[in-house]
């Protein structure tokens, strides 16, 4: 039972994530900084949340908008400096919040010094710190990568190097070559300046990127040809959860993490993006306490939803889902943990996501208010850790769909976009294009990274300046300022759930999940147990009215409209009964 689990701090903290170029521009050069977000302290706080996970600042050419390091140990400029992040590391502290900062160690940039020094020479001694290794020829004598392996943002996983005439492999970006972490050398330079570096400066843990990729299968063969025409093939069993990897994830907490604590004095934590890994034992053996590995990781059933198989050519050819199927998903991570010692997520958005209310609920004016609280309730009585990413509390939007794709500036949706433009144009797949153009509408990484809106002046008064990202149109409705003057508002909504779930942590983040009326396509109801407390949450997920739920002697602890009916559910209206 759920009940059985250690109570830590983590556990029962809610985290919001930052992104930092769109969060707050102090100086008007259209780019979030630290500052920025030192002044918008006493709002993060206000919410009602624990912690603060802030996305890459490091320094980097911003490829891959900074999850493409070129030092670990500088903060890029614009960004601010390494004092900004130590008076971050303060205030958060001085509000009662904890900081934790993204690690990305499964690749740095190609202008890391680490790579420049690799890619000088065969004989440099950092050659091994990357994988490096030679062509192949067919028949015709035509160059050839050494495997056929397709990368996250479309292409080879390999590039060429004309100066030392070899290719170094990466799973992202050409511009993001990944660590060989079986070179032992490598690892302790990575221990050094990715995490002591931070560690020591008062940081209270990671979000670790990519957690499960550092290991590969290193004979390097070739994918299975699962889609046939095309010249580079999903690979992903070559090198997610790869032969080394626990070992790789127990060193780094033995030898850098586990010696050290919070500010106040308690383990620090971290929680890894394990992607493609849609089995409960795969994740088990990552979050168990007694594997010493890492406390809880991100597990991305729900973001692939209405999207093609991870790492295929489909990411956004858009396909149709139900209900039950988001409510399958949500029971089974709600109830891997049951008899365990392992620890749950819960989340729906993050900046690698369309919005949640363009995706789950509905963004037409009439409805996104309504269906954002309704989100809100579904996803905050959950039991796990719970994380909110910016802008989500007050149910910000995908980018309208008339924007051109000049608006995207995701590497991603560029690469994917130039793809399916070649293929349309050769004729390979004459509508990729439109199609392609639809999936980025509705799940590109972009819309999550469009500027903070907080009030009605210009740009949503994220900056005084042009913003590296254009501001959406609907600012002047959705903004932070209009939603603490109303006690309706998304903004109140929020503040007033991550009250609840703190006076009621027992049934909402440690119950037992129970999930009820599975197949019904409107409406996701589940039961949360704790000894004899029961929590019951009803959403509705459609336009229509809906039937309640059987409540018995629970009594109604809120809903999300003001005059909430006695027989039947609002249009998108979440609901939560208790027996307290
Ligand atoms: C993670 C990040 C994503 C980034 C990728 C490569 O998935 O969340 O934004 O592009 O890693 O570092
Ligand atoms: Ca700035």
């Amino acid at each position: 039972m759920s009940q059985g689990h250690d109570r830590v701090w983590w556990k029962e903290a809610t985290f919001y994530q930052i992104y930092p170029a769109s969060f707050k521009d102090s100086n008007g050069d259209g780019w979030g900084d630290l500052p920025g977000i030192l002044e918008k302290i006493a709002y993060i706080a206000s919410l009602g949340v624990d912690a603060v996970w802030l996305s890459p600042m490091f320094d980097s050419p911003q490829v891959d908008m900074g999850y493409d390091i070129s030092d670990y140990e500088k903060v890029y400029a614009p960004y601010g400096t390494v004092e900004d992040v130590e008076a971050l590391i303060k205030a958060c502290h001085a509000h009662g919040m904890k900081l934790i900062l993204d690690l990305v160690v499964n690749h740095t940039s190609s202008q890391h010094a680490w790579f420049r020094e690799s890619r000088s020479s065969k004989s440099n001694p950092k050659r091994d710190w990357y994988f490096w290794r030679p062509a192949r020829y067919d028949e015709a004598g035509n160059r050839r990568p050494p495997t056929n392996w397709r990368s996250y943002f479309a292409g080879s996983t390999w590039t060429w190097d004309e100066e030392t005439q070899e290719y170094y492999l990466h799973l992202y970006d050409e511009s993001q070559p990944d660590l060989n972490w079986e070179n032992e050398d490598c690892r302790r330079a990575i221990y050094d300046s990715a995490m002591r570096f931070w560690l020591d400066k008062g940081i209270d843990g990671f979000r670790v990127d990519t957690v499960n990729k550092y290991s590969k299968y290193v004979d390097f063969s070739d994918a299975p040809i699962t889609e046939p025409g095309s010249d580079v093939q999903p690979a992903a069993q070559f090198w997610c959860n790869g032969p080394r990897i626990h070992e790789f994830i127990r060193e780094m907490n033995g030898e850098v993490l586990s010696k050290y604590s919070t500010f106040d004095g308690l383990p620090v934590v971290t929680v890894g993006e394990l992607s493609m890994t849609p089995e409960p034992g795969g994740v088990l053996c990552y979050v168990s306490a007694k594997a010493k590995q890492l406390d809880m990781v991100f597990q991305f059933d729900i973001t692939h939803l209405g999207q093609g198989p991870p790492g295929s050519d489909n990411k956004y050819a858009g396909t149709a889902w139900k209900l039950p199927q988001l409510k399958r998903i949500v029971e089974k991570w709600q109830t891997f943990i049951e008899g365990t010692d392992g620890w749950t997520t819960v989340f729906c958005e993050n900046h690698d996501n369309g919005r949640s209310v363009s995706r789950y609920g509905s963004d037409v004016p009439e409805w996104r208010e309504k269906s954002a609280k309704m989100l809100a309730v579904c996803f905050a009585a959950q039991t796990g850790t719970l994380f909110l990413y910016q802008g989500q509390e007050i149910g910000m939007v995908n980018a309208p769909r008339e924007w051109e794709i000049e608006e995207y500036k995701d590497v991603e949706s560029q690469n994917y976009w130039k793809e399916a433009v070649r293929l349309s144009e050769d004729g390979t797949d004459p509508t990729r294009r439109e199609r392609i153009m639809r999936g980025l509408q509705l799940m590109a990484r972009d819309h999550a990274r469009l500027p903070f809106q907080w009030n009605s002046t210009a740009n949503g008064g994220f900056s005084n300046g042009r913003p590296w990202m254009r501001a959406h149109d609907l600012y002047r409705e959705i903004n932070v300022e209009v939603q603490e003057q109303d006690t309706n508002s998304v903004l109140s909504f929020w503040k007033l759930l991550l009250r609840l779930r703190k006076d009621h942590k027992d049934v909402f983040v440690y119950g037992a999940f129970e999930l009820l009326d599975a197949d019904n396509l409107n409406t996701f109801m589940y039961k949360k147990q704790y000894r004899e407390k029961t929590a019951l949450v009803a959403a509705n997920f459609t336009e229509e009215q809906q039937p309640l739920p059987e409540v018995g002697d629970l009594k109604l602890l809120l809903s999300s409209y003001p005059e909430s009916s006695q027989e039947r559910l609002h249009p998108y209206e979440g609901r939560i009964y208790i027996n307290y």
